[in-house]
């Protein structure tokens, strides 16, 4: 039961409610209501003519007459931590750091907090997961000194904020979210409702207070933060942090940031002593290649502005019996079906009959049409079981019917895959490009097949 002091807001139309139920009587939608203090409510609801307002709110002032001081950030020297935030930590700011439970979010920012300590940055790390005893054992593993970082078990949001403001702290790492709780709300810790609440009132308390922080929030099976990916567009920032369980590399992308760009990616290593940043993220994905092996091409990302050269591998063989199994990994199931139906009737080469297999290396995904040239070298590779030539980058869109298309930041790609030995890149025909690498013009799909073979 809720306090008369809340009333529940359904997350989807927001209509209020005085009591929950499970589905919302204004738009139909269920499990969509949240848990809301009523103070708020009403004064918002007392718009121009709420006195208290007016007294509280700062007078209006020209853009011209602020101070254009670009903001110091605070580095941690955990350079693509830093890179990822778009140059270090805004002091104020409020940054959601999502990924799945055990892919190393409490790691990297303990290793964050104790950087920020030997800079000699106040922070504190309040943990609803891990009790201190835990952290310090945790700690004692990580590769970065975290001896100088004040941790507190805590769950009460309010008694966190009040740590964090006697202490005089400047960057504060809450984990997670899903533990927090406010006293002004009766849910359980982790419901939407609380979830939106403690953010909203951490904003505040980081831009009036100043301290920068970082929530933890657990990613659910769905790929949604837990409960609300309503919380996105309440914070600053939001970064995930995100890899394979069973791989080392984990990959932390920006996907909204007020402060920097997005779609920037910082990679890191786990190791037996925390993460370990990868300067050279571009070589990364393809250490452990089998050069001279059939069925693999290597083509080149844009994961933000950096050039990410990737091997895609390809299994086509005789299917066993009835339906010829199609599976990907790092790849849309339904881009594979597209790129296999091109192949076969624009490219003349009978695979229908055949179980494919395609597998991206390091747990990368392939999100870009760019790579479609790639998938279908690494296919004809695999069916007339014939290595393309190792030192060769396979760029291009491939459509429907057969072209191939050219892609967007070809000079950043190509120039990377100079920087690792690659000699020839295999592109559309109209690609215009001056660049120190062999271009091999491609047209047609069906062009593809001959000029492996010659
Ligand atoms: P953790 O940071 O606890 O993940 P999250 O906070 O996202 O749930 O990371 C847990 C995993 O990382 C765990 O499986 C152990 C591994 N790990 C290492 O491999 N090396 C280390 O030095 C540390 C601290 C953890
Ligand atoms: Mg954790």
């Amino acid at each position: 039961m809720a306090k008369a002091s809340s009333v529940f807001r359904c997350t989807e139309c927001g209509a209020e409610q005085p009591k929950w139920a499970g589905r919302c009587d204004a738009c139909g939608a269920w499990n969509t209501l949240a848990e809301e203090p009523l103070a708020r409510v009403t004064r918002r609801k007392g718009g121009l003519a709420d006195r208290r307002l007016v007294q509280t709110a700062h007078p209006p002032i020209r853009l011209s007459d602020l101070q254009s001081t670009e903001t110091a950030r605070w580095r941690t020297g955990l350079a693509e931590f830093d890179f990822v935030l778009g140059g270090g930590i805004v002091p104020g700011s409020l940054v959601l750091v999502g990924g799945e439970p055990g892919i190393g979010k409490s790691t990297l920012l303990l290793q964050a907090a104790a950087r920020l300590e030997q800079g000699g940055i106040r922070t504190l790390y309040a943990s609803g997961e891990e009790s201190p005893e835990q952290l310090r054992m945790r700690s004692s593993r990580l590769r970065d000194e975290a001896g100088a970082v004040s941790v507190v078990g805590e769950t009460n949001l309010e008694n966190i904020m009040h740590h964090a403001a006697t202490m005089g702290a400047q960057v504060v790492f809450l984990d997670s979210i899903q533990t927090t709780y406010t006293e002004e709300l009766e849910g359980a810790p982790g419901n939407v409702g609380q979830v939106r609440e403690c953010a909203a009132r951490l904003m505040r308390f980081a831009k009036e207070a100043g301290p920068a922080v970082f929530l933890v929030g657990h990613v659910t099976k769905g790929g949604g933060i837990a409960g609300p990916r309503t919380l996105e567009h309440i914070v600053d920032t939001v970064v995930y942090f995100e890899g394979e369980a069973t791989l080392d590399h984990r990959v932390l992308r920006a996907v909204k940031n007020r402060f920097g760009s997005v779609d920037e990616i910082g990679v890191f290593r786990m190791t037996g002593a925390g993460l370990e940043p990868v300067a050279d993220a571009g070589a990364e994905f393809l250490a452990g290649r089998h050069t001279g092996v059939s069925g693999s091409a290597v083509t080149a990302l844009m994961e933000g502005t950096r050039p990410l050269l990737v091997e895609i591998q390809a299994l086509a063989a005789k299917s066993g019996f009835g339906t010829p199994q199609r599976v990907a990994t790092g790849l849309d199931q339904r881009r594979l079906a597209v790129l296999l139906a091109v192949l076969e009737r624009r490219g003349g080469l009978a695979v229908s009959a055949l179980d494919v297999f395609v597998n991206v290396t390091g747990g990368v995904r392939l999100l870009e049409p760019s790579t479609d040239l790639a998938v279908l070298a690494a296919l004809v590779s695999s069916v007339h079981d014939r290595p393309v030539p190792a030192d060769a980058l396979f760029l291009g869109e491939v459509g429907l019917g057969g072209e191939v298309r050219p892609v967007s930041g070809l000079e950043r790609r190509l120039a990377e895959a100079q920087r690792q030995g690659f000699r020839r890149v295999f592109v559309s025909a109209r690609s215009r490009i001056a660049s120190g690498l062999d271009v091999v013009g491609i047209e047609h799909i069906g062009e593809l097949a001959r000029r492996l073979a010659a």
